[in-house]
């Protein structure tokens, strides 16, 4: 019997292209499974040549948790991966799974992921034809960025903690009897958490015996902006400081002009550890305006955490 022309010729899972995530959103699923029979050709090409002028991208800019990370879960060059085998791998190491999204997660829902060792994955992947840049993440992102890093103890560690930080965050503003005052400190809480994150997982550089690596996975998923963070004199890098980073706003449609560098994922817990201090001691209720900006979602999640 021939096949039907939908699986000869798949649709495709092409980020903002994809009936099917469009579908899903239309019916308010956050969660979805991934529909690995959907993936065109035209996206295994996408993946294949990503990942192909990233390699020796990573030998040279990314730290070693992440080149281990690789390595641990076998990732594959040639096709989109299935989630469940990038599971299979990762789960026995630390406990975390990349677990897919439709899309965009409101901010309570995606920290209170990251508390349990969930890291919700998007599906969908860039046009052949775009492969420097696109605002919105897509699976070579989360999946070659983010999840070998969280082959890493220390830095799933990590994670868990800053998802814990949300919890502690919710409870904190649920006590506010004041409405206006209440938007007004979890706006800025929030803001204060999305640069901390942007700063470190997204953006984050280490030091390391020969010379500063990529640990964040914007980085890490960038063909030009790695080696640009990691070398170009246009950049300024600085040791992190807290109180900095939780104040400084950023942009996300051009290669980021600021860095700051973590010693270790050690390090890094840590500072996790002193955000969450700082939050209880209300050091978050009014950092520096400025982005990114909060919307009614992420307060709402927050809210009805
Ligand atoms: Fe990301």
């Amino acid at each position: 019997m021939p096949r039907p022309a939908s699986i000869v010729n798949p649709p495709g899972l092409t980020t903002n292209q994809a009936p099917f995530i469009e579908q899903a959103q239309a019916q308010g699923e956050i969660f979805i499974h991934q529909p690995y029979e959907l993936y065109s050709e035209k996206n295994h090409d996408a993946w294949r040549r990503l990942f192909a002028r990233m390699k020796p991208r990573w030998e040279r800019y990314a730290n070693r948790h992440y080149l281990e990370g690789i390595h641990a879960l076998g990732l594959e060059p040639l096709h989109v991966p299935k989630l469940s085998e990038v599971n299979k791998f990762l789960c026995p190491l630390t406990g975390f799974q990349a677990k897919a999204v439709s899309g965009y997660i409101p901010a309570f829902l995606f920290f209170d992921c990251l508390r349990n060792r969930s890291f919700p994955t998007t599906i969908t992947i860039r046009p052949a034809g775009k492969l420097d840049y696109l605002p919105e993440p897509d699976i070579f992102h989360d999946v070659a960025g983010h999840v070998p890093m969280h082959t890493d103890k220390a830095f799933a560690e990590t994670l868990v903690r800053f998802g814990e930080c949300a919890h502690t965050a919710a409870k904190l503003v649920a006590g506010i009897r004041d409405e206006a005052e209440q938007v007004h400190r979890l706006t800025s809480i929030i803001r204060a958490m999305a640069r901390f994150f942007w700063f470190t997982v997204e953006f984050g550089l280490m030091r390391s015996p020969d010379g500063l690596r990529a640990y964040g996975s914007g980085l890490l998923s960038s063909f030009g902006e790695i080696e640009h963070a990691v070398i170009s004199p246009d950049v300024q890098r600085y040791p992190i400081q807290l109180e900095w980073a939780i104040n400084q706003a950023f942009e996300i449609d051009h290669y980021q002009p600021l860095l700051f560098i973590v010693d270790s994922f050690d390090h890094l817990f840590g500072l996790v550890d002193e955000l969450e201090r700082w939050l209880r001691d209300g050091k978050l209720n009014n950092v520096a305006p400025g982005e990114p900006a909060v919307n009614e979602r992420d307060l709402k999640s927050f809210l009805r955490a």
